[in-house]
């Protein structure tokens, strides 16, 4: 079956966050702040979530599930839910767990709110990796957790860890916790065997615990392929996988995530505070998904492949100074557009102002992160290219 992902789908009455959340999100601001934009005249590559429908099967399990009618309290007891996941890990990253460690979290964000909570005692700290998803620092200032960040090394476009600056701050005794991004939001980097190898041992010597969110870890360019960092740490205990369905099949709605915690202390710590019970739906969804997904997952990425490479090459022609590299992951493009900003100024605002294009930049990404623009890529090429074209045309003016 060939799916569609040219076709462009009405989200507004849905209470999507791309359509009815930025204001929120982005600017901070209330529903009623005002753009020289209509709500519905701004293209929205912002929020990682994706414009395509959802697989069919994943559509047609829920309907399924519907048909039982009845939606009472739930939780996972059928082992199907874990042989049907660790199937897929199994399948694409050649690596599996066993079934006790797996736990189910509404969403990785959560997950990182809680397992902070549980690892961490007060004074100590957690170490990113910067630029970096800022919810990885909203998660360590909740739990009044402070948060160190090793700045990443772009030599052109190409991110490298700067191991010795790692090393160095992992050697604070008050430094506990590592939440690692593999692959990393938002420069797209899927870190090499020798790269995962390096940045884990440095942790683990040195007593940390690492979490390592690989919630992208399905949606590489098509060349790449996915090691989970526990996978080349068999025996350490200190590592916390965190996978989900959300950003691969676009079910983040469904807020279901999977969180593989090997050392039983810590599971026994979640399994207390942890009161929320599943969706019924959302199982049946990421159950769905995780086992007839596989050929939509294999043509997403071609058209993303593609999606990226027409961004690649219009930014060549009608925005030079860009430096812009395709990622090795995620849907997200990361572009240096330093160059043509004026200086102080609020990058996203920027940008919904002056072309009514709703994008993420600059310090949305903790630090290290200046005059970068983050453009969601999983779109309709339609869109992509009105939004190429309005940020293109007016930073040239
Ligand atoms: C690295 C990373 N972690 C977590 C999330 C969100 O996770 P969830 O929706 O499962 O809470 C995102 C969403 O963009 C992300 O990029």
């Amino acid at each position: 079956m060939l799916y569609n992902f040219d076709e462009i789908i009405e989200r507004r009455n849905t209470n999507a966050m791309s359509t009815d959340g930025f204001r929120e999100y982005i600017f901070n601001a209330p529903q009623e702040m005002k753009f020289p934009f209509a709500d519905d005249e701004f293209i929205r590559m912002w929020i990682a979530d994706m414009e395509f429908a959802t697989p069919p099967e994943v559509i047609q399990a829920i309907k399924d599930r519907t048909e039982k009618r009845i939606f009472g309290y739930t939780k996972i007891f059928d082992p199907e839910y874990y042989n049907i996941f660790s199937k897929w890990t199994k399948k694409h990253y050649d690596w599996t767990f066993p079934k006790e460690h797996l736990v189910t979290s509404n969403g990785i964000i959560p997950a990182l709110y809680e397992l902070i909570d549980h690892i961490c005692k007060p004074n100590e700290k957690v170490l990113i990796l910067t630029p970096s998803y800022a919810f990885f620092k909203y998660a360590a200032d909740f739990n009044n957790i402070e948060t160190v960040c090793s700045d990443l090394i772009n030599k052109n476009g190409n991110y490298e860890m700067n191991f010795d600056d790692i090393e160095m701050k992992a050697k604070d005794e008050k430094v506990s916790l590592c939440i690692f991004c593999n692959p990393h939001n938002p420069t797209g980097r899927v870190w090499t065997e020798k790269e995962l190898k390096k940045v884990g041992e440095i942790c683990l010597d040195n007593g940390l615990w690492i979490i390592s969110d690989e919630i992208h870890c399905d949606l590489l360019r098509t060349e790449f392929k996915h090691t989970p960092m526990s996978k080349l740490f068999p025996d350490s205990d200190k590592i916390i996988t965190c996978m989900a369905p959300s950003k691969t099949f676009n079910l983040a709605g469904l807020m279901i995530s999977n969180i593989i915690i090997p050392e039983k202390k810590l599971r026994e710590k979640w399994y207390k505070r942890h009161f929320s019970m599943e969706n019924p739906l959302s199982v049946a969804a990421a159950q769905a998904a995780y086992e007839h997904g596989d050929e939509w997952v294999r043509q997403l990425k071609i058209y993303l492949d593609e999606n990226f490479e027409f961004t690649r090459q219009y930014l060549e022609k009608n925005l030079p100074k860009a430096v812009f590299k395709i990622p090795e992951a995620t849907y997200l493009a990361w572009i240096n557009v330093q160059s043509y900003l004026p200086e102080d100024i609020d990058i996203p605002l920027y940008f919904a102002n002056n072309v009514g294009v709703l994008l993420e930049g600059g310090n949305m990404f903790v630090a290290n992160s200046d005059g970068y623009i983050r453009l969601n890529l999983a779109c309709p090429r339609t869109i992509l290219e009105e939004g190429l074209k309005r940020i293109c045309t007016f930073l040239n003016k």
